[in-house]
């Protein structure tokens, strides 16, 4: 897998975790209250993720091909794609004892309603929720404790995808730029701005 490096392109990486299964409920030394808490956010990955992907490929045709932004959009829609792929065969494990089906499709029926309003909308929703995921994914990063005595192979898989999180904090500054940031209707979706503000380039005015 390569190296963790500071980039404003994301790094598209393939690591297969092969999770053991009967660990599945008590992977975390801190007690199933922790191991629930994450086990459930994985149970939204796969959809959220895919639903992330589509709004972003939706707005295509604003990014101007060549462009870092263009190489932005491509490596972040890997990576989520990589991301569903290994939370799919952890949500697997979790099937025989969490309503994930179930889960799903009410997910899915609430993010196809959003699509068939605005994919403006959705971008806007994919932003604020990447800002969110970042946030908890430099908490983990950053905060070594949280991980002391975790099942490995699922601390690696939290870890991996914790880290590539952090990358898209700098990804979805561009987002913002794509086909919604000037909308002040969805401005309220918008987190706080951070330091990590890329330039601007590679928008097509349309
Ligand atoms: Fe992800
Ligand atoms: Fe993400």
């Amino acid at each position: 897998m390569p190296p963790f490096t500071p980039s404003s392109v994301p790094n598209v990486r393939s690591p297969r975790f092969r999770l053991p299964a009967d660990r599945v409920l008590n992977w975390h030394p801190d007690g199933p209250h922790v191991t629930a808490f994450n086990n459930a956010l994985s149970v939204f990955f796969p959809v959220g993720e895919n639903f992330f992907i589509d709004s972003v490929r939706a707005h295509a045709r604003v990014v101007v091909p060549g462009t870092p932004l263009a190489e932005q959009v491509a490596a972040f829609c890997k990576q989520e794609a990589f991301h569903s792929r290994e939370h799919e065969l952890y949500n697997d494990a979790l099937r025989p004892y969490l309503p994930v089906a179930a889960t799903e499709g009410l997910l899915g029926v609430v993010l196809g309603f959003f699509k068939r309003v605005s994919w403006a909308l959705c971008l806007s929703g994919t932003v604020g929720l990447e800002h969110m995921t970042s946030t908890l994914g430099a908490t983990l990063v950053m905060d070594a404790p949280h991980t002391e005595g975790v099942e490995p192979h699922f601390e690696a898989l939290w870890k991996w995808h914790a880290l590539e999180e952090c990358e898209h904090k700098a990804v979805r500054c561009c987002f913002r730029k794509c086909g919604c940031a000037r909308r002040p209707r969805q401005a309220f979706l918008y987190p706080h701005r951070t330091p990590h503000t890329l330039p601007a380039g590679g928008v097509r005015r349309i």
